[in-house]
């Protein structure tokens, strides 16, 4: 089973990035769970003070869930042109962590104007050790769209894209035990 932890930018009730990651995982194929993070609001601000030995609880259980997750779901809108702050401080908890560098990560993005806020993540991503795995990551016009998590699944445009980029992260995440697997030893 491969599990992956879906963590949307937007803390909005009703976010399209949010609906976006509802809706990969009504579309998730078997043998893979999508599991939503939704503790991004409960965050302390980061304090390199506070990230020693005993870090917030609600620090400790983000980095377990990434470390249990075999890869990240994200989707992220544009505030300003940049990261939405409150998703930049969960990013920055997991700078020091030993669970992120190395994790396949899915772009998710559901506005194409929001191309500032990509870069920037990708820049941030890629200088954390992500692995962004381009294949996965995708780009929909859904702000004005006004569907629902079951309305995104079931149209088809957005359903073929999101199947095709949750195949190809899956494939990647294969790909990667394999070698593991076959490695030396
Ligand atoms: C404070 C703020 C700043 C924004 N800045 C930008 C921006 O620079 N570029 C952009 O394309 N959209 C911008 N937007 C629009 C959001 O990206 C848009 O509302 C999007 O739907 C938010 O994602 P969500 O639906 O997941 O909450 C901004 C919205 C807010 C609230």
């Amino acid at each position: 089973m491969i599990t992956l932890l879906a963590l949307s930018g937007s803390l909005r009730l009703g976010s399209s990035n949010t609906l976006l990651l509802e809706a990969a995982g009504l579309l998730a194929p078997a043998g893979m769970r999508i599991e939503p993070y939704h503790g991004i609001g409960t965050l302390p601000h980061f304090n390199p003070d506070l990230d020693g030995d005993n870090p917030p609880e609600a620090v400790m259980v983000l980095r377990r869930r990434v470390g249990a997750s075999d890869g990240l779901l994200i989707s992220c809108p544009e505030y300003a042109r940049g990261i939405p702050g409150s998703f930049k401080n969960a990013l920055d908890w997991l700078v020091g962590s030993f669970e992120f560098p190395g994790k396949p990560v899915a772009l998710f993005n559901a506005s194409p104007r929001a191309g500032d806020a990509q870069a920037a993540l990708r820049l941030v991503l890629t200088t954390m050790s992500a692995r962004i795995v381009e294949e996965a990551s995708i780009t929909l016009p859904l702000l004005a769209s006004r569907l629902d998590a079951a309305g995104m699944a079931g149209n088809s445009e957005i359903a073929t894209s999101v199947m095709a980029a949750l195949a190809a992260l899956a494939r990647t995440i294969e790909a990667s035990v394999q070698m593991e697997e076959g490695g030396p030893g």
